[in-house]
Order: C-alpha cells, then structure tokens, then sequence
C-alpha cells in the first residue's frame, strides 16, 4: 500500500483530495494518508481530519489517517507527498491583495506584486520541505499545489536536488470541463493541447473526439457568460476581433494582462464593496468549517465549489495513479520543459500537455508558442526566475528587479514603494530579507 503525506493537511480542499482517493482506491492503494499543519492551523486540522477519518468509514476502506504537527515523521518512507499550504495564513493574502491597489496595481493572490510576495513567503518552506525529502522519502514524487504554483515548481527544480516535482493548477482541467459544457458533449471527448505557463496557460488547439473545434470555440467563448472561469475570477468578456486575431484559447487568468485597467478597476470596487477575495474566502472557509464540524457529516459538501479550487482531487488524484499505474494518459501539468517549448529554457517549468508515465511527465513538444503570446510568457518566466532568485538570496535589488519587470507593475519607483511597504507588511513572513 501507498503512504500519502499531504503538507498543509488543515486546508479547506482536503475532502476534495479524500474524494478523490476513495473514488480511485481500486486503481490506487492508499494505505496511509498523514495530514500535516501547524500549531496556528491545529484546530482547522483537528475539524477537516476528522470529517476526513469520517469519509473513508463511510466508504469501508482501510485507508489509515494521521493528524501531526511533525512532519519529518509525515514524510519518513512516504510514496508522495503533496502540498497545499498558505504561508501566512489568509492575512497575508489579504494584504497582497489590498497593498499594490492602493498604487493602482492589480492585487491578486499569484499574479503581480501579491504573487512575488507569496513566492517569497513559500520559496523558503518549500525547499525546507525538500531538504527533508532528501533525508526521510528520496524516492517520493512531490506534487506541489502551493501557489504560486509555477514559480514554485521552477524553485524546486533550480534549488532543491529533488528532480521528482510535478506542480498542479485546476485550471487547465476547469477549461477542458468548461468547453464540454458549452459544446455539450461529455468531457471525456474533449482534449485541449495546453502550453505556456501556470496561470499563464494556452489552449494551442481544442479537439472534440480528435477534430478541431478552435475557431467555433473562439466565435463562442466571447462573451462574459460563456468565457469559461473559476469562481474567484470575474469574467468580463473578450473582445471577439481580438480573440480572433489571438487565435489560442486564453485562461482566466490573461484578463489581468488583456484587460488591465478594467480587472483593476473591478478589483478596486470589489475591495471597497464585499472585500477582497481573501476577506470574501475568509466567510466562505467560516461557513465551510462550520459545515465540516457537524458529525453527521460523511462527504464532501457542495458548499465548497464557491472556492476556486474545483476539481482539483481530479487533478491530483489522477495524476499520483498516472504515475503509479503508468497509465501514459495525457495531462497538464507543470514540469521540466526539456525543449518541449522552444520559446522558453529547456531547464525550466513549464506548463504543458504532458504523457504521464512512471518515470514521470513527458511534455508534448510544441515547438515555438505563436509570436502573438511568446512574448508575455518569456517574460513571465523571466520574472519568475528572478523572484525565485530573491525568494532564496533575500537579496533586496533582485527583489526590486522582480518587481518592476513584472508587467502588471511597470514602474521602477511605483515597484520600490510597493516593495518598501509589502516587505514591512510581511517581515514575520521572510525571515530572509
Ligand atoms: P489555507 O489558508 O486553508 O492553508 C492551508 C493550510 O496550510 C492551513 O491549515 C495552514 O495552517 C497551513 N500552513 C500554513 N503554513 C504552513 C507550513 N509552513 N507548513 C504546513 N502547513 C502550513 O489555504 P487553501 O486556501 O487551502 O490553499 C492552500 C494552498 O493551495 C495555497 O497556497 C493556495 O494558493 C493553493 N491553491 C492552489 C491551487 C492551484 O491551482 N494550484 C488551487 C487552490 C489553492
Ligand atoms: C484557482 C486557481 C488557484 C487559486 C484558486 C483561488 O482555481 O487555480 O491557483 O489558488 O483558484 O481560489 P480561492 O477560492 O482561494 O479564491
Ligand atoms: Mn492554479
Ligand atoms: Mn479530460
């Protein structure tokens, strides 16, 4: 049997990834699942543990769970280990949020100056996280979910000698799920050859049962109900002559670099009105936890679908059986590009379409991405290697240069006071600058 050791176990989205390992428990063996936290998250892990212990009875398997605070103990012989935890907790979300729309840039959780300061809390805890790998579990896969999720992954890869790293987003999948939903037909049919980045990806090409549905998809998804979302991103809409001229299928997440002004302007209005997203999740977890304290509870409850997250025990689940059954199906994910994109370093993630096998992801080569979107991505990855860079050194100028090569700052004296302000809102979180 397998040994699952899931880091930031206390996580609102752990009966998602309990889910996911009862519906596949045939295909994939878990014998034991340690949920790790912290002190600070104790009392979340105690209350979504136990609701975990409650769906794998109701479901008569033997899968054993632990609760710990000890994570070396977690990982000892562990066959992989996933993480998902919030450096910080959602306090500091909410000041990533908050702090740059103050200068009238976008304050979201990956992207921007709040993505940069959540890579610079994670880096560090990711790569403690390695070094014990090394030591307790040198043969585990690391599936990493922690966001920033790409920027993270490339990390791993550059600073840590653990080579067996995959990063996950449900974004890719919410598209595949989103365009069977439009064109009505089940999803099993529907394939998208993804490449770009995380939150950064593209869909290159869009096939039902193997033909190319593209430019209908482009014709259809234009309008702000039928452009496929996840529920913590507005969608507004598209311009359908630039869609067109586009000619890839964009995620959600493009709106912040497609409609600047107007996702800032929105940003603006939704922090004066119902809060950031940060202070909405804080209600939704509430609620959700609340949810989750109630015995009779044996499932995952539908409630949690008003979180972003969704299908993400797809993700993770399928691609841990991937792995482990060698099943060599196709996946997104985030792994090494290996020359697959020849627009972008052959040693750095990617994410792409890949044949899960395992050894791991094998990426489908895509050659050059259309000049249209290569650029925005190359410097998308530069800017991640150059926060990782930060995340590591502490270095205050390479944080800066992060910063301001980011697009959505733009500006080396808005970028300083940013910085300025966001590294004395989070000094108990970077103990390295
Ligand atoms: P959360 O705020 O519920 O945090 C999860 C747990 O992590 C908490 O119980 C917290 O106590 C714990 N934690 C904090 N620091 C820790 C540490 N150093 N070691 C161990 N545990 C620690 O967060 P959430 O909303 O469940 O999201 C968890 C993570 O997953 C975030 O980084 C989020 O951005 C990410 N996420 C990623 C995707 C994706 O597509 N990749 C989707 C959803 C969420
Ligand atoms: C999306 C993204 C995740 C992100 C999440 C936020 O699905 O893929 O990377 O963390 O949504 O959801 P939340 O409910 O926390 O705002
Ligand atoms: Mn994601
Ligand atoms: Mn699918």
């Amino acid at each position: 049997g397998l040994k699952i050791a899931t880091i930031g176990g206390g996580s609102s989205y752990t009966p998602e990834l309990i889910e996911g390992f009862i519906k596949r428990y045939e295909e994939l063996p878990v014998r034991e699942l340690w949920l790790v936290d912290i002190p600070e998250g104790k009392e979340k892990l105690e209350i979504v543990g136990a609701l975990a212990k409650r769906m794998v009875k109701k479901a008569g398997l033997p899968i054993q769970i632990f609760l710990t605070m000890d994570r070396r103990q977690a990982l000892r012989d562990a066959d992989f280990v996933t993480t998902q935890f919030r450096v910080g907790l959602l306090e500091a979300r909410a000041k990533d949020e908050r702090i740059p729309l103050k200068y009238g840039v976008l304050g979201q959780e990956t992207n921007g100056p709040g993505g940069l300061f959540k890579g610079l809390r994670t880096i560090p805890v990711i790569l403690d996280i390695c070094s014990e790998m090394e030591q307790m579990c040198p043969n585990a896969w690391l599936i990493n979910f922690t966001n920033p999720a790409g920027m993270v992954t490339e990390a791993v890869l550059r600073y840590s000698s653990i080579k067996k790293v995959v990063g996950l987003c449900n974004v890719p999948i919410g598209m595949e799920m989103g365009v069977s939903k439009l064109l009505d037909v089940d999803h099993s049919r529907v394939s998208i050859s993804f490449a770009g980045l995380n939150h950064m990806v593209y869909g290159l090409d869009v096939f039902v049962d193997g033909i190319s549905v593209k430019e209908k998809l482009i014709e259809m998804i234009t309008g702000a109900d039928s452009s496929p979302s996840v529920q913590n991103i507005v969608a507004l809409g598209w311009e359908p002559q630039f869609l067109k001229a586009l000619n890839v299928l964009p995620c959600p997440y493009h709106q912040y670099y497609y409609k600047t002004r107007d996702m800032v302007e929105k940003e603006i209005k939704n922090a004066e009105t119902v809060g950031t997203r940060a202070e909405v999740v804080k209600e939704l977890e509430a609620q959700l936890f609340e949810l989750y304290r109630d015995p009779e509870l044996m499932i995952k409850p539908p409630q949690l679908e008003k979180r972003g997250g969704a299908y993400y025990s797809d993700a993770a689940v399928r691609l841990i059986s991937s792995i482990y059954n060698d099943k060599r199906d196709i996946q997104p994910v985030n792994t090494v590009n290996n020359g697959a994109i020849s627009s972008l370093p052959a040693d750095s993630a990617v994410e792409i379409s890949a044949v899960i096998t395992k050894d791991g992801p094998k990426p489908i080569a895509v050659g050059d991405l259309p000049i249209a979107v290569r650029g925005l991505v190359q410097q998308i990855k530069s800017f991640e290697r150059v926060a990782a860079e930060a995340a590591v050194t502490g270095d205050y100028q390479t944080a800066l240069l992060a910063m301001t090569i980011n697009p959505l700052v733009a500006s080396d004296r808005i970028g300083k006071q940013i910085l300025d302000e966001m590294l004395i809102a989070h000094r108990n979180d970077l103990p390295q600058f």
